[in-house]
């Protein structure tokens, strides 16, 4: 791997779920989010533009972690890879995408709602989940319940994280990071308002580093 999972995870502690639609806004906004303090960047397969947004980036921002969100099955995760993606993420998991995932050369961070989806994912090596969706899964009561018989798994939850919850994800022993796409929101990527993206970061990690964990 060129990075560990549990590198992606802690090199954190908020990652933004980017939608980028114009290939074009890619590079200003790894540049304005790094600018902010973060360094770890999810892409979503979400838009035609995905797969050109993470060559962009990796090849113009070395400074940041790129990786892919929303890869769902093995040619997407082969896509990444070959993009430049130095991480994939998935909102959920299956047989055959963990079987990639300990194939590949990037590393895999496939997504859990339940505990029998934790137990085929650590069946196969896996330690590090995003949790999602995770204000819909039971938040922050379901994480502390996991958090007993699984103590040595660890999480990035994401979907419903805001400014008002995040630091609360982030104060639990097993959660490493929480994604979001409040960090990029459409309406700053569309006016190409990159200040404004660098002011919310750096509020986010400012927060995240006011926790004494
Ligand atoms: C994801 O893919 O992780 C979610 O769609 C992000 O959820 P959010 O928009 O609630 O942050």
């Amino acid at each position: 791997w060129i990075i560990s999972s549990e590198e992606v995870i802690n090199a954190g502690p908020v990652v933004p779920v980017l939608v980028i639609k114009d290939v074009a806004h890619a590079v200003p906004l790894a540049k304005a989010l790094l600018a902010g303090g973060i360094k770890v960047l999810e892409v979503t397969l979400r838009t035609d533009a995905a797969l050109e947004a993470i060559r962009a980036i990796a090849d113009n921002v070395p400074e940041a972690i790129v990786g892919a969100g929303t890869v769902t099955n093995t040619e997407q995760l082969e896509q990444v890879a070959a993009a430049g993606a130095q991480f994939a993420i998935s909102p959920g998991l299956t047989s055959e995408l963990l079987d990639a995932g300990n194939r590949s050369n990037i590393a895999l961070i496939p997504g859990i709602s339940s505990i029998s989806e934790l137990m085929k994912g650590r069946d196969l090596g896996y330690t590090q989940f995003k949790f999602f969706p995770a204000e819909a899964s039971g938040g922050i009561k379901a994480l502390k319940s996991i958090g007993g018989p699984f103590p040595d798994v660890k999480f990035c939850p994401t979907g419903g994280i805001s400014p008002n919850n995040y630091l609360d994800y982030l104060a639990l022993p097993n959660v490493s990071c929480v994604g979001g796409s409040w960090l990029a929101p459409d309406e700053a990527l569309e006016a190409g308002d990159w200040d404004k993206i660098t002011d919310i970061a750096r509020q986010a990690v400012a927060g995240a580093n006011s926790l004494d964990k």
